[in-house]
């Protein structure tokens, strides 16, 4: 399947790109994505690895850009984080023992399965310094550059977590044993001068008309599974 063009620019403002009417926000689930917010990143990424805060070189996390053609995470580049490395690369083919245990410390640690796509808005790679690098009040991109037709892009501006999980009660479930939730992070000044704090907020959750209409046809049970680079990379 050939790569959607990307949409470039770093002040496309809301991820919501489709005119849907908007998704519904269960706040039964809140505590749960904001949970999820606070540890994702120390999940497995879709080659396996983790991500150690002490390893002293920048992390690159693999990158892809989006097959979706619209939707909230359409025309992005992402990056995914998984609970449960094993089970999710199972799905496509791919046996892999975990070679870490990920330290969890919260209410994910029961949850059996978490998946977070964090998109982002391309930049093309030339253009990164002058758009993306300096700018205030934007967490640095650390996605590793995606060629697209020819095209080399970067990372510029975290757009929204996608989530999917399965709850620790897995009878709260909303669609075949998943919840789906999407969080965006409200942009502040920190506490000391020139600090910026970044503070998750869940936007939608529950059983989301606008994700349901495209997982709904995935081919592992709501889920695509591994980038077909990360499958081929094994
Ligand atoms: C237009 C179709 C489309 C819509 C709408 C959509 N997705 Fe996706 N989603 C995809 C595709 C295709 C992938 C596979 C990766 C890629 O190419 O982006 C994916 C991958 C994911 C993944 C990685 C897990 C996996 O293997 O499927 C998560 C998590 C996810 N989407 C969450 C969401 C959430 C949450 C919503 C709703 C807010 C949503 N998606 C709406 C098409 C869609």
């Amino acid at each position: 399947m050939s790569a959607t063009p990307l949409a470039t620019g770093s002040r496309s403002g809301s991820p919501k790109t489709s005119a849907s009417p908007p998704d519904e926000n269960d706040p039964r689930f809140e505590a749960d994505l904001l949970a999820i917010a606070a540890e994702y990143q120390s999940f497995y990424r879709s080659d396996g690895t983790t991500f150690s805060p002490f390893d002293c070189r920048a992390p690159v996390h693999p990158a892809q850009a989006s097959r979706a053609s619209d939707g909230g995470h359409g025309r992005k580049l992402y990056t995914l984080f998984i609970k449960d490395f094993t089970a999710y690369a199972k799905l496509s083919g791919v046996s892999a023992a975990a070679s870490t245990a990920i330290p969890l410390h919260g209410p994910v640690r029961a949850m059996p399965q978490i998946i977070v796509k964090e998109a982002w808005t391309p930049v093309l790679a030339d253009r990164y310094r002058e758009e993306c690098r300096d700018k205030e009040g934007k967490l640095p991109s650390y996605l590793d550059h995606v060629t697209v037709d020819g095209k080399n892009y970067a990372a510029c501006e975290l757009a929204a977590l996608f989530v999917m999980y399965r709850p620790e009660r897995p009878e709260r479930a909303v669609d075949d044993g998943w919840v789906y939730g999407t969080v965006q992070y409200d942009v502040g000044p920190g506490d000391r001068d020139g600090q910026t704090r970044f503070t998750p907020r869940v936007t939608s959750a529950g059983k989301l008309a606008s994700c349901a209409r495209c997982h709904r046809e995935a081919p592992h049970g709501r889920l695509f599974g591994l980038p077909k680079k990360a499958v081929e990379a094994r």
